[in-house]
């Protein structure tokens, strides 16, 4: 069973669009929680632009919430991350004027930085994935930074499932990916882009053992409602 993260920051996009407190995003990251998740993925952006500190603050307080804080790979996020003290971190590279992660962390440009900061939330046990793009190199440098887990960036194949092109390519880098990061002891993820179609491809490599979803599982629940939407990810997860 693959375990199901979801990210919750586009139930704060809706809410911040007035400005006020609906929807809540405790009463959300409760409801999933209720309804399969195993664990409630936010990403603490720069410029605040959906998830707040408040919110952290508060989901934070809740033990029963396991986070995972995805967040920028500097010391002002790693205060951050230490003075609230998430489940799980995953470091992601982030650009202003995106809008979305557009790809995996550089690692050896941050290799001196990031090496810090895993090896400071390791400390702390917090368990903590680096989210890179499915190549050799990266997984290897993901080991030597010390990380326990990586996520693989699965933008470009849930791209090429959605416009029904060849993926065998994509899916080779993936699987290779996943084999090497398994024989170093790294704990592979996958997220981004995912819906019912890629995440099913990609569930049939058993070396994923979690999924973080965020965009399409909210989309998608305008038609059929949270509940059934996170019941079908749990089928293809099972
Ligand atoms: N995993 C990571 C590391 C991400 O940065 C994101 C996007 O915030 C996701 C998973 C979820 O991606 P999506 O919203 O496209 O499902």
């Amino acid at each position: 069973m693959i375990r199901l993260g979801i990210n919750i920051d586009h139930v704060a996009t809706i809410r911040n669009a007035r400005g006020e407190d609906h929807p809540n995003i405790l009463k959300a990251a409760k409801f999933v929680m209720k309804n399969g998740a195993d664990l409630i993925t936010i990403h603490l952006r720069e410029d605040r632009r959906h998830i707040k500190d408040i919110d952290l603050k508060i989901l934070s307080k809740f033990k029963s919430i396991p986070i995972n804080l995805e967040m920028a790979g500097n010391n002002r996020m790693l205060k951050i991350a230490l003075n609230s003290n998430p489940k799980y971190v995953c470091i992601v590279p982030e650009k202003r004027e995106e809008l979305t992660t557009e790809g995996g962390l550089n690692l050896k440009k941050n290799n001196k930085t990031l090496k810090k900061i895993v090896k400071t939330l390791n400390n702390k046990k917090i368990r903590t994935s680096l989210f890179i793009n499915p190549n050799l190199n990266d997984i290897k440098l993901s080991k030597e930074i010390g990380a326990k887990c990586i996520e693989l960036h699965t933008g470009s194949i849930s791209r090429k499932v959605r416009s029904k092109k060849n993926i065998e390519k994509e899916l080779k880098k993936i699987i290779s990916s996943c084999n090497l990061a398994n024989s170093l002891g790294l704990e592979v993820h996958a997220g981004h882009g995912l819906d019912y179609k890629s995440a099913r491809i990609l569930s049939k490599i058993k070396l994923i053992k979690e999924f973080n979803i965020g965009h399409f599982i909210v989309g998608e629940s305008f038609f059929l409602g949270l509940p059934s939407v996170i019941n079908k990810f749990k089928k293809i997860c099972k």
